[in-house]
């Protein structure tokens, strides 16, 4: 399926967002808090970690004080993100520290060595991407032997109340809450990589609104308007579309409305592919 999302775009926005990110990305910080919690049921000591769409750094913080004593490396689209996130995790002070270096570069062509990380990890990035697999066999080709590759993503019910209440007003509007994967095809795509023991499971959050306003402006500090929404064009101008989802939108008991966001997690465990088992192969010779 041909996906309309434009990375350019995506970039864009989320430079545009980046200095007021953090008072808009309370679910953000919530979904790194709860990514960085897998680790706690994992036996791993990394050397090395990457944080791929690092954003402003909520998961990297969270990554350097678990494994203090490993190098880290974030990468961003988004130059203002990258600038923001080397603020937040700071830069080495004395040469036996561990490095932090913070790059702008894209989670498709990540400028490093093959089977260089220990630890690759990314937090509600991959959704903003065109070709989510493209993204997965990056993280693969970068992950070190015994190394963890662990994300997440939004999945299939993320904003359904917005879709719906979209498509009530006019079917053709449904599409403007682009569509996100279910925690099945995350499975498949996972299992399609060279790796061992991949895990998917998910969470729902809910948060509440005063008004679709409220919910359109913070979509938009989160710079997720350019991609996961999309109000201008297709006939009806911005206002009017508002003020009808306004009226329409279902209202709990206290008149507040509700977006649901579903997270997905994924995580699976480095396996040699086909050619790098051949190569370790050691020939038995017969005596
Ligand atoms: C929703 S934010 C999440 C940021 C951070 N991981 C967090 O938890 O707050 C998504 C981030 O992915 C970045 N991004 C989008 N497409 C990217 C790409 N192709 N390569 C690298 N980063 C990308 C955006 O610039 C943005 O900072």
């Amino acid at each position: 399926m041909e996906s309309h999302i434009n990375q350019p775009m995506v970039a864009r926005a989320f430079n545009s967002a980046a200095a007021d990110y953090a008072h808009y990305a309370a679910l953000q910080r919530e979904v790194a808090r709860r990514l960085d919690g897998h680790l706690a049921f994992t036996k791993i000591s990394p050397k090395r970690i990457i944080d791929i769409g690092c954003g402003t750094g909520f998961l990297a913080a969270c990554l350097r004080a678990r494994f203090p004593k490993a190098d880290l490396l974030a990468l961003d689209i988004a130059p203002a993100m990258a600038a923001a996130c080397r603020r937040q995790i700071g830069r080495r002070r004395l040469p036996w520290q561990p490095r932090r270096m913070v790059l702008c570069g894209d989670a498709r062509r990540l400028p490093i060595q093959d089977a260089s990380c220990d630890l690759v990890a990314s937090n509600l990035t991959m959704q903003w991407l065109p070709d989510p697999a493209a993204m997965l066999r990056e993280m693969r080709r970068v992950l070190a032997p015994d190394g963890l590759l662990l994300f997440s993503t939004f999945g299939r019910n993320t904003l359904c109340e917005l879709r719906q209440t979209l498509a009530a007003i006019a079917p053709e509007h449904a599409g403007r809450v682009l569509p996100f994967p279910d925690v099945m095809s995350l499975g498949d795509l996972l299992s399609q990589q060279a790796v061992q023991l991949p895990v998917t499971d998910c969470d729902r959050l809910v948060l509440t609104y005063a008004d679709t306003t409220a919910l359109v402006r913070e979509l938009k500090g989160m710079g997720a308007s350019a991609s996961a929404i999309r109000f201008r064009g297709g006939g009806l101008g911005g206002r009017k579309l508002l003020r009808q989802l306004e009226a329409r939108y279902p209202k709990n008991s206290e008149r507040r409305i509700a977006a649901s966001f579903e997270v997905l997690y994924g995580q699976a465990w480095h396996k040699p592919a086909p050619a790098e088992q051949r190569a370790g192969v050691i020939p038995i010779l017969p005596a």
